[in-house]
């Protein structure tokens, strides 16, 4: 259950640009919502920091739709990448995080206490699909790659009305895949395996029921909502990457690599390996994502 703690951490460099459209989470995963899941915990923490250009302005865009003191609910936290920058960039902000997995929330409480954030935010622990506990009522709610794994998001968006004041916000952020790191002008070969394996993945996402690519906003209108912003951001970090963007590239093409041992070919998989392996030596890696914004209002 609960507990109380605070923020911290560190940001570097990246380029967003705004345009448009709405997908989902690059990661999916039910079965990576598990306990145990250092990878993940990793690469969530690696994508706050790299991509940090990205994250200020979407936390700055969030921090223009509360009042003062705000009482913000962080849904599927994770490690606490938008609750420890919700927490720094707010500092009259009471947060609450929620997630499934204790451990996740554990890492949260640690960088939270490392920050001296601890006193404004505090953890619960609850499966989203089942019933809620008294999490409201809130300003903010906030979801960034979590919706996407909820069963049932009529569902979930009707509890999160409940849970907002009125007039209250929620801001919903996904995405649709992982980032890209390899560029087919640099090297097509690569490149190619690195497409093969978003297939796949996308495949396996697709088979189990995750709500990838849902039309939000649309969603957000059906349960009562107002739409109030929707944007997609269009990230790009250019080559050579900084240190932590390589290990970001290759926690998450090791990621990728374990999710899809039994499904690609011996060569794909050797590729994937010496990709890996010889990241920090290369100069062409890259970062492309997208992330899709949507903020719904309670009347
Ligand atoms: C991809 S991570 C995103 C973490 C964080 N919001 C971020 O953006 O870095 C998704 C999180 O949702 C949590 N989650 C998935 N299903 C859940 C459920 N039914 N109830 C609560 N949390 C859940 C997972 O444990 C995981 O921490």
């Amino acid at each position: 259950m609960a507990n109380d703690h605070a923020d911290h951490h560190h940001s570097h460099g990246s380029h967003s640009h705004g345009s448009h459209s709405h997908g989902s989470h690059g990661d999916s995963h039910h079965e990576d919502s598990h306990h145990g899941d250092g990878d993940l915990a990793e690469m969530l923490d690696l994508d706050a920091e790299v991509l940090h250009d990205y994250y200020r302005e979407v936390i700055g865009w969030a921090g223009s739709l509360v009042p003062e003191n705000p009482r913000i609910v962080d849904l599927g936290a994770g490690t606490g990448t938008g609750t420890l920058a919700l927490a720094r960039h707010l500092p009259t902000a009471d947060l609450t995080a929620v997630d499934m997995d204790e451990e996740m929330l554990e890492r949260l409480r640690h960088r939270a206490a490392q920050a001296g954030l601890a006193d404004r935010i505090r953890t619960v622990q609850a499966d989203l699909d089942g019933d809620w506990p008294g999490l409201g009522p809130a300003d903010l709610v906030w979801a960034s790659a979590s919706m996407h794994h909820l069963a049932d998001p009529a569902r979930t968006l009707a509890q999160v009305y409940a849970t907002l004041r009125p007039g209250g916000t929620f801001m919903i952020t996904e995405l649709d895949a992982f980032p890209r790191f390899l560029k087919d002008a640099a090297d097509a070969a690569d490149a190619a395996v690195e497409e093969r394996c978003h297939a796949e993945l996308a495949r396996f996402r697709q088979e189990a029921g995750m709500h990838m690519g849902e039309d939000w906003g649309a969603r957000l209108k059906a349960a009562g909502f107002e739409l109030e912003g929707e944007r997609r951001f269009d990230i790009e970090l250019p080559a050579p990457l900084p240190p932590n963007a390589v290990r970001y590239a290759q926690v998450t093409l090791q990621r990728t690599r374990s999710r899809l041992a039994d499904h690609l070919t011996g060569d794909d998989l050797a590729a994937l390996d010496r990709i890996v392996a010889t990241a920090p030596d290369r100069a062409d890696l890259t970062i492309r994502a997208t992330r899709d914004v949507w903020i719904g209002r309670r009347p």
